[in-house]
């Protein structure tokens, strides 16, 4: 009897952490990459493009000196130039060449490369979307839409994109191209994967001399395989994780045509937003009809955010743009990126499923328990030995003194540095006794091991201290469907308030983040046995915001094919109005980073994510661009600032409100200043009825904590479809000197109950802003 785990024993444990935390670059040449905003509508009649006249600034702006030795070009050179996502340009600028620059017509504002923050959480290996969860009934739906992935580049050949079923009629409006590049050519796309490009000059520029490691649209990471395909993946039967998992893979919109835009790099220490930038811009002018985008920049207004300066411009053009809120829960407010009013910000929560193991005892007794052994290891009837000594499992000396068996670990605090010693200490196998989410959420395990809740400890505890011989048998590869409560917002996921714009609640909504099962490239481990046996696998299970995104901007997808007509605003309106507060027990979904606690908005906006009832949400809440200039103007952000966002002189500055018609609400205390005293915060909304002709719809509410709210009126009638009704409502609240956040919710209620129309209401410490 042994343990089979694909090498000879012992088994040295390794974890392989995602790259979480991308730090901004520093370059030694004097030279760096700057992101240039420019006024288009100053352009000298001189030049006959943007291109030319952006070219033209570029050389001009050479200063006389050479720059020191350690500046590898000796002129400032132009990367991008930007024509939809904003107007400008990036290039390769010393500091007194960008002051020469500073001083030419047109100049808005300039700004360095700044690195992102790709929403994978620290782990490489673990899971899934479970097609058999029921959101997403498979439909013909997508068809006809095309959604653009701003990611790591995609592996052509994964089954997920083979065009099986979809037909020809690519629509229209469709104008990108399938670009050659290494191991990259025109015949790898197809009418399921229609687009790729690649976008290297922002990379390149800060890591002089760099060869890229894949020249081209090809994933060499796995990241952009893996949200690609939870977005818009076909169907793909008889697919697992190592036996976990085991079914038909498919994307949320699996008729969806997928486009590309590779613009993350494993070179250099980080990844460049002149290339995000250069890859939503192209999108946008390719025709997609949404982005997905799991990545974030952090700490950084909106007027430098290229995520938020570019969704301006989809947004203009009804692109839904599909961010992740970022993964650095749990503690805090105030942690998310992709806070942005025009965009769809996207929360992590858990799913229905279960991987396990079974324990088997010499008496016949069985316990099951968490595991994502990626092996078929073999434990038949080894000694199971719980000894004080050394269950914590933190030493390696001692558990080297341990009898050869399956040793009972009963600590609960850091069981990734206890699996590490266990394999160092030539352990055969372990049983864990802990509830912690982040176990279960990252999923990483690369020893034989079950981990038991805490409730079935006693039982395991007291058969290995009265029997005789107790022995164990462990069985894993197993998946149970249907596990309660679910969905919990993730440990991980980032919490609101919004630092780069805290007065529209976010983030929006929730959807599936933690070990979502998705197309990977099959030469990056996928799971790992040891320290140095690395195993592949076409699907991998992974977890973060950054897979909660493409679940949405699939949802996305399949309502702009229901509804072509629809905004990206009411797109918006309609996932957060019809998204479940509750969770599979009908009771108010928990939140895993805050001790199993009801779930603030805060972490998981309306709730999840629910794509059925989103096709028929009764009433929306609409925004138009000028409505979110309105919103601009209410900052303090300068002129330029604006411009910088919305590129254009001719919106409309005259009429600031911070009152956006935004399906939720949200007001602010600052907890350094606290009083007694009451505040009122009133708010304007206007709604417009979808459903089919007259209806008549009911205010319900239940005030947040220590709040009062009315709304007024109390009955909205609509007479036709597309009619338009306002209502005000006004909160009336207090600071909290403890900085407590309080919640509740407004619902229109549809009179025969049809349309329940929900939008979360939260009071919430204010959290410092960028600016
Ligand atoms: C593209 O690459 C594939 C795989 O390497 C090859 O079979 C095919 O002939 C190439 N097509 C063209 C047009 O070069
Ligand atoms: C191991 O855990 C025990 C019990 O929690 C603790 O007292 C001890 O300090 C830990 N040892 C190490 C090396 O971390
Ligand atoms: C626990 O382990 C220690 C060290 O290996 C050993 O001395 C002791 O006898 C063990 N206790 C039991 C009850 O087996
Ligand atoms: C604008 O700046 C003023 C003065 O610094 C400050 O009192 C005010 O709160 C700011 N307004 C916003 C919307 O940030
Ligand atoms: C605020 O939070 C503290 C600490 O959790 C709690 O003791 C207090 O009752 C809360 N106050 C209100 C008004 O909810």
């Amino acid at each position: 009897m042994g343990i089979n785990c694909g090498s000879p024993l012992p088994c040295i444990f390794y974890v392989q952490f995602f790259l979480l935390a991308l730090h901004v670059h520093t370059c030694l040449a004097e030279r760096s990459t700057y992101i240039v905003h420019m006024d288009k509508s100053l352009m000298p009649k001189l030049f006959t493009s943007h291109q030319q006249w952006y070219s033209s600034i570029v050389d001009s702006c050479k200063t006389e000196t050479p720059t020191s030795f350690e500046s590898r070009s000796f002129s400032p050179s132009l990367l991008y130039t930007y024509d939809n996502a904003f107007h400008g340009f990036s290039a390769v600028l010393s500091v007194d060449e960008l002051e020469n620059l500073k001083r030419s017509p047109g100049f808005v504002s300039a700004y360095n490369d700044k690195s992102v923050t790709l929403d994978t959480t620290h782990t490489t290996q673990f899971l899934s979307l479970n097609p058999s969860t029921g959101l997403w009934p498979a439909s013909n739906y997508g068809e006809d839409v095309i959604v653009g992935v701003i990611d790591t580049g995609i592996w052509p050949e994964s089954y997920s994109f083979r065009d099986d079923g979809l037909t020809k009629n690519i629509p229209d409006k469709w104008k990108g191209t399938c670009e050659v590049g290494q191991e990259f050519n025109a015949s790898m796309c197809n009418n399921k994967l229609i687009g790729a490009r690649y976008f290297n000059k922002g990379v390149m520029a800060a890591n002089p001399g760099v060869t890229l490691n894949m020249n081209s649209a090809r994933d060499t990471e796995g990241h952009g395989t893996h949200t690609s395909s939870t977005a818009a993946g076909n169907f793909v039967d008889g697919v697992s994780y190592f036996g976990y998992a085991k079914g038909t893979a498919r994307g949320v919109a699996p008729r969806s045509r997928v486009a590309i835009y590779k613009v993350l790099w494993e070179e250099g220490k980080g990844r460049y937003a002149s290339d995000v930038l250069a890859g939503m811009d192209q999108a946008i002018a390719d025709g997609v009809d949404v982005i997905s985008i799991s990545m974030g920049f952090d700490g950084t207004p909106l007027y430098e955010d290229p995520i938020a300066i570019a969704s301006f411009a989809a947004m203009e053009k009804n692109v839904v743009v599909s961010t992740s809120a970022g993964n650095e829960g749990p503690d805090g407010l105030g942690t998310l990126h992709n806070g942005i009013p025009w965009v769809l910000t996207v929360a992590a929560g858990t799913i229905d499923r279960l991987f396990a193991g079974t324990l088997t005892f010499g008496d016949g007794l069985t316990i099951t328990g968490f595991t994502l052994l990626p092996a078929n290891a073999i434990v038949e009837k080894l000694p199971l030995i719980y000894n004080k000594t050394f269950s914590a499992c933190n030493s390696t000396k001692l558990l080297k003194s341990a009898p050869m068996g399956i040793i009972i670990c009963d600590d609960s605090h850091a069981i990734r540095g206890q699996m590490l010693r266990l394999i160092e200490s030539q352990v055969l196998g372990a049983v864990f006794i802990d509830k912690d989410p982040e176990v279960f959420e990252d999923g990483i395990v690369t020893f034989p091991l079950v981990v038991v809740s805490p409730d079935d400890a006693s039982t395991l505890i007291n058969y290995a201290t009265t029997s005789a011989k107790p022995s164990v048998s462990m069985k894993f590869q197993q998946t149970f469907i249907g596990t309660k409560p679910a969905p919990a917002a993730a440990y991980y996921t980032s919490r609101g308030p919004s630092p780069s714009y805290p007065g529209i609640l976010k983030p929006d909504i929730m959807a599936p983040g933690s070990l979502v099962l998705a197309a990977w490239p099959p030469n990056v481990a996928a799971g790992r046995i040891g320290s140095n046996v690395m195993l592949p696998s076409d699907y991998n299970l992974i977890s973060g915001t950054s897979m909660a995104c493409p679940h949405a901007s699939g949802v996305a997808a399949l309502l702009k094919g229901a509804h072509p007509e629809w905004s990206a605003a009411a797109i918006r309106s309609a996932l957060m109005t019809t998204a479940n507060p509750l969770d599979n027990t009908q009771n108010p979904i928990l939140d895993n980073g805050d001790s199993f606690n009801f779930a603030s908005p805060l972490a998981m906006g309306a709730g999840q994510i629910d794509p059925n009832s989103a096709l028929e949400p009764g009433l929306i809440y609409d925004a138009t661009p000028q409505d979110y200039v309105n919103l601009l103007c209410s900052t303090n952000f300068t002129r330029k600032q604006i411009l910088a966002i919305t590129r254009s002189h001719a919106y409309d500055c005259s009429n600031p409100s911070s009152d956006l018609n935004y399906p939720s609400f949200i007001v602010l205390y600052d907890r350094r200043h606290h009083t007694k005293q009451l505040r009122v915060r009133k708010f304007q909304r206007m709604v417009t009825n979808v459903g089919d002709g007259a209806a008549k719809y009911k205010a319900s509410v239940t005030a947040p904590k220590g709040s009062t709210v009315r709304v007024s009126p109390e009955i909205l009638f609509f007479s036709e479809t597309y009619q338009k009704q306002s209502y005000t409502l006004t909160i009336t609240y207090k600071g909290q000197k403890k900085g407590n956040v309080s919640f509740g919710e407004l619902v229109w209620v549809e009179e025969n109950e049809k349309y329940n129309v929900r939008s979360p209401i939260v009071v919430s410490p204010l959290v410092p802003v960028f600016e």
